[in-house]
Parts: structure tokens; sequence; C-alpha cells
């Protein structure tokens, strides 16, 4: 593929801005300056500098951020700054997307690809692929709280009582608990429903796959394919 048409699918810029970019000396290639926009060389496994930042070509972006607390998983906020302002423009400009929404004020594991069937696969209410919240509680969290929250809670949206689909007490005010579906503020209004306020909440995994503990607050990587072979395995 034309170095200046690789460019363009990692997010580069349009085809102009490629060419440019790349003429202008600013693109490096097993480290020698590579300034002919045509310049052949195959996808597979190809590593490129631009600006003295390391890239290998992918044909889809798949990665994980933690998401600190006020940022806006949208990319018109309203309040906050945008989730995507922690991303290098590339990865915007490619498409990336967060896979499902957290609220302003969650912390934790956000995937985020742009790969459309991934993030169908990962958000589908039918794939019932399991998110595991750790859940800080105002109140003390009693057994008749958790067995509601295992029996299933009415939320005023929903005629059907919704459960967790695993909720374990870790200490007085920490519950980790388990649902399979992305409804709207749902950990929020489970644990309201059961008698109980949420203080504060952070995403620990989605399916097989844990948030690293190397990765801090606002940091990304990406995920390898092991990861994602964790995620397809995690669905029940
Ligand atoms: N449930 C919530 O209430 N908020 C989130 O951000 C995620 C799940």
């Amino acid at each position: 593929m034309e170095l200046e048409r690789l460019l363009r699918t990692q997010g580069f810029g349009s085809r102009s801005e490629c060419r440019a970019l790349i003429s202008s000396g600013r693109v490096f290639i097993d480290g020698e300056c590579c300034d002919d926009p045509y310049a052949d060389f195959e996808p597979e496994g190809f590593a490129f500098v631009v600006d003295g930042v390391s890239w290998r070509y992918r044909e889809h972006a798949y990665i994980a951020l933690n998401k600190p607390a006020n940022v806006e998983c949208s990319h018109k906020p309203r309040f906050h700054p945008s989730v995507y302002t922690l991303l290098p423009r590339p990865l915007v400009t490619r498409g990336v997307q967060a896979v499902g929404r957290l609220d302003e004020d969650t912390t934790g594991l956000l995937l985020m690809s742009d790969d459309g069937q991934f993030i169908h696969k990962c958000t589908s209410p039918k794939k019932n692929v399991p998110k595991v919240y750790a859940v800080t509680t105002k109140h003390a969290i009693d057994d008749a709280q958790i067995d509601a929250l295992l029996n299933g809670v009415l939320l005023n949206d929903d005629p059907a009582a919704i459960a967790a689909a695993a909720c374990e007490r870790i200490s007085e005010h920490l519950l980790h608990l388990t649902v399979t579906e992305g409804k709207y503020h749902q950990v929020k209004r489970m644990v309201a429903a059961a008698g109980n306020r949420v203080e504060a909440l952070h995403r620990v995994s989605i399916g097989n796959f844990t948030l690293p503990v190397t990765l801090k607050p606002g940091e990304w990587a990406w995920l390898t394919a092991e990861d994602l072979e964790g995620l397809a395995t995690g669905n029940t």
C-alpha cells in the first residue's frame, strides 16, 4: 500500500494532509526519513514514526482507557472535557468511539474502537457481556439489599425486574456488582431501588478483560489479540 494511503487509513488526515506530512520529512521508517508519498509498503506489521511517535499499522483500533471522573463520553460534552481529548488525534480521526458510555462521574474501564461489529458485539443486550462495577455506597450494605439486587429490582422505565448477574459485598460500603445490560444509569438506579445510594462507581472489567493496574486514570493502551480473545470468551 502506498505510504500516503497507509497513513490515511491510520487517521493521519486527508490524502493531501498525509502527502504533506510525508513530503515535509516528518515520517520515519526503520530509522530513515521517507519523504516519498508513493513508496509502497506491506501494511501487515508495518511500523512507522510520525513526529517522533511510534505507530504500527492496525486494520482496526481497539483500546482500553482508564476513564477519570469529570470527563464525558461524548463528542459534544456539556460540562466537562470529552473523553476523546484523552486520545491522540489520529485515533479520533480514524473514528474510534466509546463502546457504550460511562457517566461523567464514573471511573474505570472504557473500551474504544473503530470496529462497528466489535462495538455492537460488546454493547448488544442479546450478547450478555458481563460488566463488573466496584460500587461505593452511602449506607452500609445489608443482606436484604444484596438479595434484592440478585433477585431483581424494578426500574421505572421497565416493567420487568432487572437482576444483577452477581453481587458480592467486599466491605461495609463496597460492593462488586455484575450486570449484563447497559441501561441508562443502570447501576445507580439498581442500587437506589435496593434501598441504598451510589457514592462512587468504578468499572473493573468487561467480559474476561480487567482494567490493568498499570493503566493510570486518563491513560489508554492498545488491546492485544489475547485481550480481544478474553472479551469474546467473556460472553455468557
Ligand atoms: N451504571 C451507572 O449507573 N453508571 C455508569 O456510568 C455505568 C453503569
